[in-house]
């Protein structure tokens, strides 16, 4: 039975080569049937939090793409990591978000995924993540995990071309779909 599910994906990269864009770009051909992904704003779109600036009004990025995530099924957080870390755009815009009301992550069915030229695939990244996700009420997916390693020789102009890492992320959304029922 084909399911009709919206999914949208958050980068943490700005860079315009940026393979977890890319990674994040190949994923609605590999969604399950009934399944569409969409793209949301880039985390460069918003200001450094100031709640001098939030005293005045959200910026209108924050607030549009507070809506978008509210009205989808889940959210893919595609991202490297950073010195052990989350890189700090993705941590600002995380932010951000988590001072709109009502919390667009509540609730939420999220994915992370992380892609790096090192051995470990942005694994570290990943559960500092989680733990930022506590305070959303975020519902994020435990397994399977997706840490793409090496990804310099998996993705060609744009594209996630290694069949294994296809194959993997194509059975990672179809337990996020069933996940998200
Ligand atoms: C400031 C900085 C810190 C980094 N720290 C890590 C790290 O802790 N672990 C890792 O696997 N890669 C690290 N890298 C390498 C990134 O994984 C690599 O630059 C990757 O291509 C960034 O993702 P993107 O291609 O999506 O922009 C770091 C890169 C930068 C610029």
């Amino acid at each position: 039975m084909s399911e009709k599910k919206h999914f949208v994906t958050l980068v943490g990269s700005l860079r315009k080569g940026s393979f977890n864009a890319a990674v994040a770009h190949t994923l609605p051909e590999l969604a399950p049937e009934g399944v569409t992904i969409s793209h949301l704003g880039s985390v460069g779109d918003f200001p450094h939090y100031n709640a001098d600036v939030q005293a005045e009004g959200f910026p209108a990025p924050v607030l549009s793409m507070a809506e978008e995530i509210a009205k989808a099924d889940g959210v893919i957080i595609v991202t490297p990591e950073y010195n052990y870390s989350v890189p700090g755009v993705l941590k600002n815009a995380l932010d951000w978000l988590s001072r709109v009301s009502p919390a667009p992550f509540a609730g939420k069915p999220v994915l992370i995924q992380s892609a790096s030229p090192g051995n470990i695939g942005g694994a570290r990244a990943q559960y500092h993540l989680r733990q930022i996700l506590v305070f959303f009420d975020a519902r994020v997916m435990n397994k399977p995990e997706a840490m793409i390693g090496q990804v310099t020789d998996k993705v060609k102009d744009g594209v996630l071309t290694d069949e294994a890492t296809r194959t993997f992320l194509s059975k990672q959304l179809q337990a996020f779909t069933d996940f998200s029922a």
